[in-house]
């Protein structure tokens, strides 16, 4: 695996590739890997020849008051397991490579509208915004067949797929299944962040989840009657506060009164003061569930 950290050095390698007849599948990420980001990069190496992941971790998707200064970071730890989950190319930019001007100094941006103004949009203010941007220098840098990402973030997903189809990008997006821990906590680089009890107090998501998808199995088809469950669940733990709980269309992130297939059933809840995210993808159809 080779590991890049400048923007020119990474096109030569994969211009050089694309040559040979390669096809190159990008995996981007802001690093401190998990087995979430392996399982993407495991998926790419699988479907394409070439495999490109990304580390940074974005400034621009950071609001003032939020996790950027100490978000985790251990590069020599992520080569290792990148390496090992069959990545060809790690890119690694520091922050001034990918923002020579500053990233408070940009101009252009690439902003989606309404669909990132819900859910995780609503708390985190221009947050999508730096993501959509990034993506699109990433693609731009990289000019992937194909883009793998992870439907544990289930907004970016939608806001992505819509950026790409609005803008006649050319590259495919793949969506990865969330991967949890044994005992249900979706994984995620900020799960480092809980203490011990506020470990076990983050499973009230997935368990929130898990009692939805039991009530919709059951026949339940009232988005209210869904959410009050799981805010009286999520509500009997003392470390967690709800930043939402949402039952939208899949596609367009709709709220939904009467839920129909496809339809997001997310939530945001912070423990402590980590905020967490978890989503169920429910469809009509549904003989395996992914999630639980
Ligand atoms: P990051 O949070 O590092 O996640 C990188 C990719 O891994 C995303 O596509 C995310 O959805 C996926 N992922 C994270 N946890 C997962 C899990 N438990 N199961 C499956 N996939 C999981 O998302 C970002 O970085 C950034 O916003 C980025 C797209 C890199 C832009 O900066």
């Amino acid at each position: 695996m080779q590991i890049v950290t400048r923007i020119d050095e990474v096109k030569n390698l994969v211009r050089q590739l694309r040559r040979q007849g390669k096809t190159i599948g990008l995996v981007p990420t802001m690093g401190y890997l998990h087995e979430g980001h392996l399982t993407l990069m495991r998926w790419a190496k699988a479907e394409q020849d070439v495999v490109v992941a990304t580390i940074f971790v974005n400034p621009l998707q950071f609001g003032p008051n939020e996790d950027f200064a100490v978000y985790p970071r251990d590069l020599d730890r992520d080569s290792k397991l990148a390496a090992a989950a069959g990545v060809d190319v790690l890119f690694a930019p520091p922050v001034e490579e990918m923002y020579p001007q500053g990233y408070e100094n940009m101009l252009a941006f690439v902003d989606v509208r309404k669909i990132t103004e819900r859910l995780c949009g609503a708390s985190r203010p221009g947050h999508f915004r730096g993501v959509a941007t990034v993506v699109t220098k990433l693609f731009n840098i990289v000019e992937p067949d194909v883009a793998y990402f992870g439907q544990k973030d289930a907004q970016q997903v939608v806001v992505i797929r819509t950026m790409v189809r609005d803008l006649n990008m050319n590259v495919r997006i793949v969506t990865v299944p969330i991967v949890r821990e044994p005992d249900g906590l979706a994984m995620s680089s900020r799960n480092v962040y809980l203490a011990p009890a506020e470990r076990q107090a983050a499973l009230v998501l997935s368990r929130a989840l898990k009692l939805a998808k039991e009530k919709l199995d059951a026949g339940e088809r009232s988005a209210a009657a869904l959410i009050a469950a799981m805010r009286e669940l999520i509500d009997r733990e003392p470390l967690a506060t709800i930043d939402y709980i949402s039952v939208s269309d899949a596609a367009t992130l709709e709220e939904l009164d009467t839920v129909r297939a496809p339809a997001l059933v997310a939530l945001a809840v912070k423990i402590g003061r980590t905020r967490l995210i978890d989503n169920l993808l429910w469809e009509e159809k549904q003989h395996v569930s992914h999630a639980f």
